[in-house]
């Protein structure tokens, strides 16, 4: 695990988006994020390719979560979200992007949709993967407690993280939905290059143990210390007090 600690979350986004082309060709498949941490990652995306820099065409993407039964033309739905801040400003064929589809009237069906974002990422091999971290160090919705066997799943959300994402819902608990379908951590590790992002002080409990603490389910990101090349790039808020 490579850490690389800088002044800025502006700085740190900048070598994130330097590590990710190092790592990418014109036709590779990328695992996204949602959240506010890759903001500014994307930002360099859509930077570098409005300049010429680079083209997205034969880019294929897979998100890592979806909330469940949250229409995708409402603006807090990741489908929503990856449009407006990512897809609507590089040239990426849409056709090739990719999140788990999560409207469904039964629980059955639901499961069916995950059996198929399973077998769509099990077809497909991410080259690098972006990860924000949870403040309870989930990564994807995969909250603590989560096998590290898992895979695609319906998830309910942690009280934790549904107050941490109740600030995108109005500060109202009650709008946050409660359940999504995430990919799950085998997914996750099945990635040949994973650049973890994280800003804030808020961050830094979880940070410390993805870095330095034991590998538990009770904090699902320790289970990265097992992946050979992750690279965790943080500002200076959110590094562990040595
Ligand atoms: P954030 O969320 O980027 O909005 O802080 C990260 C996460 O929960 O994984």
């Amino acid at each position: 695990m490579k850490v690389l600690v800088f002044d800025s979350e502006i700085e740190a986004s900048k070598k994130a988006y330097d590590i990710l082309k190092e790592n990418i060709t014109e036709n590779s498949t990328l695992g996204l994020a949602t959240g506010s941490t890759p903001l500014n990652l994307y930002k360099c995306m859509i930077e570098d390719c409005k300049n010429g820099n680079i083209s997205f065409k034969n880019i294929k993407t897979f998100n890592l979560d979806e909330y469940v039964n949250l229409e995708y033309t409402h603006p807090q739905s990741y489908h929503y979200f990856m449009n407006d801040n990512l897809f609507d400003h590089i040239d990426i064929d849409k056709n090739n992007t990719f999140l788990p589809d999560a409207i469904a009237e039964t629980d059955e069906e639901l499961n069916n949709l995950c059996s198929k974002y399973n077998d769509m990422l099990n077809n497909n091999t991410i080259d690098v993967q972006i990860l924000g971290i949870g403040t309870n160090g989930h990564i994807g919705f995969n909250e603590p407690g989560t096998s590290f066997d898992s895979t695609v799943s319906v998830v309910d959300l942690t009280e934790s993280t549904i107050k941490d994402n109740s600030r995108f819902f109005e500060n109202n608990l009650d709008k946050v939905p409660k359940r999504a379908i995430s990919m799950g951590l085998k997914n996750i590790m099945a990635a040949k290059t994973i650049i973890l992002l994280a800003f804030g002080e808020h961050k830094k409990e979880a940070i410390d143990h993805l870095i330095n603490g034991n590998i538990t389910e009770d904090w699902p990101c320790t289970i990265l210390q097992n992946h050979p090349n992750v690279y965790v790039v943080i500002d200076k808020a959110a590094e562990p007090t040595k």
